[in-house]
This record gives structure tokens, sequence and C-alpha cells, in this order.
């Protein structure tokens, strides 16, 4: 996906960090949570031992760390359209969770949802899932693992392929794709009854468009299990709004570590500003603790 405001994005990179471990050891998780999207959003993550889901906001071009626990089963994904009063209750036009800036719930569908199931020791699962729909282009990307550890996502957007039936929209703009199952309610979109047997269940012509878009996800509840990724020591970068080509970086311990299709270069100038404006961010924090 082109996207015109990279060199921004790369200028405004701002790094929080939620659920902070004081040094990364163990086997804990580091997962950075970049939006490269045009627009706010509102991240919902399971919470986890030093995380309650507290709500917070990405503005396009920042990140979050996320310091997942040894073992965290746990789902990531981005509330949209968001409006919170000063008290932090009001609604998302998708992936709400409960009216409240902080997750109570998981978020109501339509939405993508990166889904991780952390061993402790063992290898790492992890998959993109458009089983309970589509908000926004999720990628999931593993750095310095080892097995299979393929990038996880979507390449595109589907909100701009979405078939009519399907569509959410506010203001004629559609902010949402529903899956078939959640649309028709049949046993045969939803995998149910004579259907719930991964051989019965095949894709329709609307997973099939779904699955144009997220080439490696779960375009229905029976999909190809492929699309899950088995990958050891790893850590995990989630972007919203980017594709599964993109460069990325992520923290393990002290070191910054970067990778995609690009990860040989860091020619042009805006990636080396990316990069040192990190250094500075993550330095900054080190100085700051
Ligand atoms: C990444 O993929 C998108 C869409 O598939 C394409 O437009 C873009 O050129 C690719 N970028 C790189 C660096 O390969
Ligand atoms: C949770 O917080 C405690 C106390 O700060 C820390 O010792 C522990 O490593 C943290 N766990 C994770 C997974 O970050
Ligand atoms: C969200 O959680 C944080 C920390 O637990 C708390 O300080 C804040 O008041 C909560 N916000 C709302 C709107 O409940
Ligand atoms: C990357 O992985 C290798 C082997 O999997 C490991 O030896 C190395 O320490 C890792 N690098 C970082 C920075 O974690
Ligand atoms: C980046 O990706 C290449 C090829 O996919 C791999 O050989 C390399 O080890 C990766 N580097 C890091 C730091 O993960
Ligand atoms: C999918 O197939 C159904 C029934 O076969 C048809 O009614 C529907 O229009 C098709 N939808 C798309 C997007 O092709
Ligand atoms: C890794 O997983 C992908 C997606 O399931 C699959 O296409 C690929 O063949 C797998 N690679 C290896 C080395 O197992």
């Amino acid at each position: 996906m082109a996207n015109p405001y990279s060199a921004v994005l790369k200028l405004t990179f701002i790094f929080l960090v939620i659920a902070s471990a004081p040094e990364l050891g163990g086997s804990s998780k580091s997962v950075t949570i970049v939006n490269y999207c045009k627009e706010t959003v509102w991240p919902g993550i399971t919470p986890s031992e030093n995380f309650s889901g507290d709500g917070f906001t990405l503005k396009p071009g920042q990140s979050a760390v996320y310091t997942a626990p040894a073992g965290w089963s746990g789902r990531i994904w981005a509330r949209t359209g968001c409006d919170f009063d000063k008290n932090g209750n009001g609604d998302c036009q998708t992936g709400g969770c409960g009216g409240n800036i902080n997750c109570t719930g998981p978020g109501t569908p339509p939405s993508t949802i990166a889904e991780f199931t952390l061993g402790d020791g063992k290898p790492d699962f992890y998959d993109v899932s458009l089983v309970d729909g589509f908000n926004l282009p999720i990628a999931v990307k593993a750095v310095n693992g080892s097995g299979n550890c393929s990038t996880a996502g979507c390449d595109g957007d589907l909100r701009n392929n979405c078939p009519s039936q399907l569509t959410v929209k506010k203001n004629d703009k559609v902010i949402a794709c529903r899956s078939a199952c959640d649309v028709f309610n049949t046993d045969e979109y939803c995998c149910r009854g004579i259907y719930e047997d991964p051989a019965m269940c095949s894709s329709s012509n609307y997973s099939k468009i779904f699955k144009q878009v997220c080439p490696v996800a779960y375009s229905f509840a029976r999909d190809d299990p492929t699309s899950v990724m088995t990958c050891t020591g790893a850590d995990f970068i989630v972007t919203f709004c980017g594709s599964r080509n993109q460069t990325v970086c992520s923290y393990h311990g002290k070191q910054l570590l970067c990778n995609g299709s690009n990860s040989k270069g860091f020619k042009t100038k805006p990636d080396w500003w990316w990069v040192f404006l990190l250094l500075v961010a993550y330095v900054s924090k080190l100085c700051l603790s």
C-alpha cells in the first residue's frame, strides 16, 4: 500500500510504553504497535499481569510498546472513530469494547484482530483473523525469530473492496466490512451444524474477497490452518494500516531491530531519521526511568 504519510509518520514517531517491565528478560515479549493510519486509533489489548486494559490513543505515526508476559494469550485490535468525554465514557464507530476508554471486554465486530498464543519457552503462535470482520488493515511481523515467522495479515484495505451486502457505513463512507456469517447467519457461512467439520466448510465468494486483500489471515472460521504462524523467540510488531512488506522496527533489550523487504537499505533520509528519533525516544526513556 503506498503510504503518502510515511515521511510525516516517521518524523512524528512517538514511543509510548505500556505495561513496561524494567528489563525485558525471561520470556516476556515486546509487542510494538504502530499506527500507520491517517486517523487516530484506540488500541484494544487483552489484559494481562501488568496491564489492566487501560485505553490509550495512538495518533497517526505513533507507536507503543506492550510487554506481554510469558504465556500470554490474547488479542490486539483497533478501535476507530471513538468519542470519549472527559470521564472516559463514550463510543467508537468500530471495535468498541464497552462504553468506556478502558476496555471491559472484547471488541464488538466487525473488527480485524491480531491473535497471539505465546509459548512460555515453546513456540509462539500468531495470526490475523477476519472471522469477526474487518475494520482496518493489520499486519503482524515477527522480528528475529526462528521457525515459521512469516508476516501475517493484509496487503490492502478491504474497506475499499467490501461487497455491498457486508458494508458498514457512516456518512456514506465505508468504515468496516462485516463477515458473511455475521450478515447472513447461515450454518454454511458460519461453519456450524454439518458445516462445522473443516472438510465441509469451504471458502465462499465473500471470504475469497477477504483473502485477496489479506492473504495470510483467517478469512472464515475454518480457513486453511496454515494462516497461523509458529515462531520461536521473536518479538512482534503489529501495524495498523501498514502492509505486510513494510519495513518495521522493534525493541529487544537495548537493541533496535528492523526488518522488512527493504531492511538492508535504510538508504533514504526519512528512514534514518525514523531510526534516529526512535533511538532518541528510547534513550530518553532510559534516562527518565
Ligand atoms: C508493498 O506492497 C504494496 C501493496 O501490495 C505495494 O504497493 C508496495 O509497492 C510494496 N512495497 C514494497 C517496498 O515492496
Ligand atoms: C510485572 O511487574 C512486575 C513488577 O514491576 C515485574 O517484576 C514483572 O516482570 C512484570 N511482568 C511483566 C510481564 O512485565
Ligand atoms: C482507566 O484506568 C485507569 C487506570 O486503571 C484509571 O486511572 C482511569 O481512571 C480509568 N479511566 C476510566 C474512564 O475509567
Ligand atoms: C536474535 O536471535 C539470535 C538467535 O535466535 C540471538 O542469538 C540473538 O541474541 C537475537 N538478537 C537479539 C538482539 O535479541
Ligand atoms: C530480516 O529478514 C531477513 C530475511 O527475511 C532475515 O534473514 C534476517 O535475519 C532478518 N533480520 C532480523 C533482524 O530479524
Ligand atoms: C455470493 O453468492 C451468493 C449466492 O450464491 C450471491 O447471492 C451473492 O450475490 C454473491 N456475492 C458476491 C459478492 O459475489
Ligand atoms: C510458513 O507458513 C506459511 C503460511 O502458512 C506457509 O505458506 C509456508 O509454507 C510455511 N513455511 C514453512 C517453512 O513452513
